[in-house]
């Protein structure tokens, strides 16, 4: 907030006429201007249209209506600082929009200025030049410490370090309002701050992220050890496993900035998203693409809400799952001025700008409808393709879901299972596995190797029947992407090579 409320006083200083505070926290906002007018020692008026103008000396007659209130504004001799609040409702009225390019100069010669206090950014055209955007992020690390010290202090509660810091990491991504409203809901229920409370604080956090709609908090459940197989992509982000932290920078190292996996269905994209998560210790954001675009009016807003809470929470993974549904056929820029094309271009200018260490995962499993520009170079660090596995991986994707199932492994033949369930895809190997089971029960017996055998071969593939779009799909990932899975040509040939050795010591 701090920088924010340096731009607002730089900005004021410098005599601009215009301001446009963007923030859904009105209070905290009005709290910083209130500071910043103070500095400067101007006085601080404040309209609302339930209120009119009320100036230090009280509420002045007759400004509820915007032009009234505009009108009187315009005849102020004295520096002043006028914070207009949800004044984007009326921004956009044409004796509204005259009115504020009417009084430019005035405002200008009386060293006086707007301040438009909005959680959505509405700036007609005309005004568009004259207008400077501040955006208050959300409570950073330092004022939320301040602001649960305080609240610690007043009810008397002494905390270690630790948990301490553990509680304000816990609360990154709410308001000021939100955070307090946890606050006293946990002290209400237990009276104390403790490990359990906080498992209480991220409960509720996921509670009120999830109301935002388009976002999702993620617990951290999945782990590496849940996905079989994609070698190289393994590799690739456990070298990445502690690219967060601060070391990493003092050695050189740039922040990532994303990854994109594109792959057949069921092979454990969505799996690997959740998984990351786990392997790098931070937590698990999903967007909704799909509600974005098709939310309309809101879905800008709430692009740029989601944005902002990732950033707050940074370090984060930001997964965006199935992106084509959001964007197939949307391009940028092509004179089309839908929501769904403005989302879009919002969204990768943030992929490609963006500095905070909000690492994105996106997945998908089709390429041809996705605008170009998504996949250029510089918006995400690696493209992997997501393959159907093969007889190694499908090995152990068995042993994965027999494990699952409570069964040991071992007791299975995984490699004559693997062998039998050619062409299928990871969810097709689970749901072999479950179906035996089922069948097992009904007949009041064990599981066993012939069981999912069985369900084997009653399963037809996805992949035999969209056979002819995966090898397109293939064609295309060849030169543009990166394998996930390591060439296993190389592992039958060691595979060979050590059956042949170990047979020839028998001899
Ligand atoms: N490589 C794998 N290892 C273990 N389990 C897997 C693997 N791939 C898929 N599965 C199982 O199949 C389920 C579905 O996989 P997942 O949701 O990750 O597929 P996806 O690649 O995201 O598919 P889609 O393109 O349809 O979204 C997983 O929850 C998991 O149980
Ligand atoms: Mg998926």
């Amino acid at each position: 907030m701090e920088h924010t409320l340096q731009e607002l006083s730089l900005s004021l200083r410098a005599h601009y006429p215009y301001l446009y505070f963007l923030t859904w926290e009105e209070e905290r906002a009005t709290r910083g201007i209130q500071r910043v007018a103070d500095e400067l020692e101007r006085p601080l008026m404040s309209w609302s249209v339930v209120q009119g103008l009320v100036g230090p000396k009280g509420p002045v007659q007759d400004t509820a209506e915007p032009e009234a209130a505009l009108d009187h504004i315009q005849g102020l001799k004295k520096s002043t600082v006028v914070l207009l609040k949800d004044f984007h409702h009326y921004i956009e009225r044409p004796t509204v929009q005259r009115r504020l390019r009417d009084m430019r100069r005035a405002l200008v010669d009386s060293q006086s200025a707007l301040v438009f206090v909005s959680p959505s950014a509405v700036i007609p055209a005309e005004l568009e030049k004259d207008i400077v955007i501040l955006e208050l992020p959300l409570p950073g690390l330092k004022e939320v410490a301040r602001l649960f010290h305080a609240l610690l202090k007043g009810e008397g509660i002494e905390l270690g370090l630790d948990l301490f810091e553990h509680f304000v990491k816990a609360s990154l991504g709410l308001t000021e309002e939100e955070i307090k409203r946890v606050y006293s809901k946990v002290l209400l229920r237990s009276g104390s701050f403790t490990e359990d409370q906080l498992a209480e604080v991220i409960a509720e956090k996921s509670q009120i992220i999830r109301r935002s709609r388009f976002l999702e908090f993620h617990d951290l459940s999945t782990s590496m050890t849940d996905v079989g197989g994609l070698e190289n992509l393994k590799v690739w982000l456990d070298a990445r496993k502690n690219c967060f932290s601060e070391k990493a920078r003092t050695y050189g190292l740039p922040q990532p900035r994303g990854l994109f996996l594109l792959g057949v269905q069921g092979c454990g994209k969505s799996l690997t998203a959740k998984a990351v998560a786990d392997l790098w210790k931070v937590p698990l954001l999903r967007i909704d693409v799909g509600a974005l675009v098709l939310g309309e009016a809101a879905a800008e807003e709430g692009l740029h809400r989601a944005i902002r809470i990732a950033e707050s929470m940074a370090p984060v993974i930001l997964w965006v799952d199935e992106i084509e549904k959001a964007f197939a056929g949307v391009s940028e820029g092509a004179g089309d001025s839908g929501s769904a094309a403005r989302v879009f271009g919002n969204f990768i200018t943030w992929l490609q700008e963006k500095k905070s260490p909000v690492f994105v995962v996106a997945t998908g499993n089709d390429v041809r409808n996705l605008p170009p520009e998504l996949l250029r170079k510089g918006r995400f660090d690696e493209i992997f393709w997501v393959d159907l596995p093969d007889i190694h991986e499908r090995e152990t994707i068995f042993g994965i879901h027999i494990q699952k199932a409570n069964r040991n492994p071992a007791d299975f033949d995984c490699w004559e299972l693997a062998e039998t369930a050619e062409r299928f895809s990871g969810a097709e190997i689970e749901q072999a596995v479950v179906e035996a089971m089922f069948q097992a029960f009904a007949e009041d017996r064990e599981v066993e190797t012939l069981d999912i055998l069985r369900a084997i071969r009653q399963t037809v593939p996805l992949a035999r029947t969209m056979d002819q779009r995966i090898k397109e799909l293939k064609e295309w990932a060849r030169d543009r992407t990166r394998p996930a899975t390591y060439d296993t040509r190389r592992i039958d040939f060691f595979r060979n090579w050590e059956a042949a050795s170990a047979a020839n010591e028998a001899d």
